[in-house]
């Protein structure tokens, strides 16, 4: 019988188009993700579906799918899935590593350059008619990026890839993570990156950026502590996931000035509450968690998570499995 597969969201084309042939293939209609009774409806007689970060895989929901072989993340982050239950029942999670590194190293140096220089604020300025003076001695400073460290917290592969563009702005790197590897060393070698604590990184860096993923271990990493003795005036990024920083503390820490300020892709709650106390301060960024939105690695990854499903569902192991103890 021809397997059965439900697909969250609409994903890239190229990707739904290598597994339309082989499987019975229903997309969820909606640009809203499904509720998790809409999961059931749309997908409780499937063994693959493809998840997106906002789908929360629990598991409660994991019961409700008994016939599920493998669930296929598309993303490289997978928190909202609940591994543990995954690997109880045997089924195969994966996910999309690797090819979104670059994208979303990219985006933080966006996040980094657009903060240090208050880029958007800016823009805001012109288009708000507020440019009345041609030229201001004093307007709109911001600070170096050249020259400054650079504290990267999670040496995974998207924090290397932050670090090795520092090496264009001659910056010193200090980087704090839980293994250390060859890859780190070789990196070594090239940009001025030393290894720190957690402490020492905060209070030295004046651009901090977070490349962890979300587990019990980095839930609020930075808290109010942790704000408190990061250098006066400095600035700090997260493209991992809003859970990592405590978003109270930080709301406070950029308020009052302490911290210069931050450029966040991702948030506690997302998509943003309207009534988010973040938006209303000028020395923030937000973008709407499109680290690895570019078009060429959305098709990468939409490519990459097909095949994996593909992979599980013929028997064979996945390219890219999360919980390989399950085989
Ligand atoms: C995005 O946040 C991802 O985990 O791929
Ligand atoms: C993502 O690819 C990471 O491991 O940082």
């Amino acid at each position: 019988m021809t397997q059965r597969v439900f697909v969250t969201r609409k994903i890239p084309q190229k990707g739904l188009d290598l597994i339309t042939d082989l499987f019975k293939v229903s997309v969820w209609p909606s640009e809203f993700p499904p509720n998790k009774g809409e999961i059931v409806e749309g997908g409780g007689d499937c063994e693959g579906i493809i998840t997106l970060l906002s789908d929360p895989i629990d598991a409660e929901l994991i019961a409700r799918l008994p016939n599920l072989v493998v669930i296929a993340q598309y993303a490289v982050g997978y928190d909202n899935i609940d591994i543990n239950e995954a690997t109880r029942r045997g089924i195969m999670v994966t996910n999309t590593p690797g090819v979104l590194t670059e994208t979303t190293a990219d985006l933080t140096w966006s996040l980094i350059m657009a903060s240090a220089r208050r880029v958007v604020e800016a823009d805001r300025y012109v288009r708000e008619g507020r440019w009345n003076v041609a030229w201001g001695p004093e307007l709109l400073l911001g600070s170096d990026i050249y020259g400054a460290t650079l504290g990267v917290i999670g040496m995974g592969r998207i924090g290397q890839a932050v670090v090795r563009r520092a090496q264009g702005f001659n910056m010193q790197v200090l980087y704090h993570t839980r293994s250390h590897n060859e890859d780190i060393a070789k990196l070594e070698s090239i940009v001025p990156a030393k290894s720190a604590s957690l402490d020492k990184l905060l209070s030295e860096s004046d651009i901090v950026s977070l490349h962890v993923p979300l587990n019990s271990q980095t839930h609020e990493l930075i808290g109010r502590r942790e704000l408190e003795i990061m250098k006066k005036g400095s600035i700090l990024v997260n493209t991992s996931r809003g859970q990592v920083i405590d978003q109270d503390a930080l709301f406070d820490a950029l308020s009052s000035g302490h911290l210069g300020g931050a450029g966040l892709d991702v948030f506690r709650e997302e998509p943003l509450p309207r009534d988010s106390p973040l938006l209303g301060l000028q020395n923030v960024v937000l973008l709407p968690h499109i680290g690895s939105a570019s078009r060429q690695t959305r098709t990468t990854m939409a490519i990459m998570c097909a095949k994996n499903l593909i992979s599980a569902l013929h028997g064979e192991k996945p390219p890219n499995i999360v919980n390989p103890e399950v085989l």
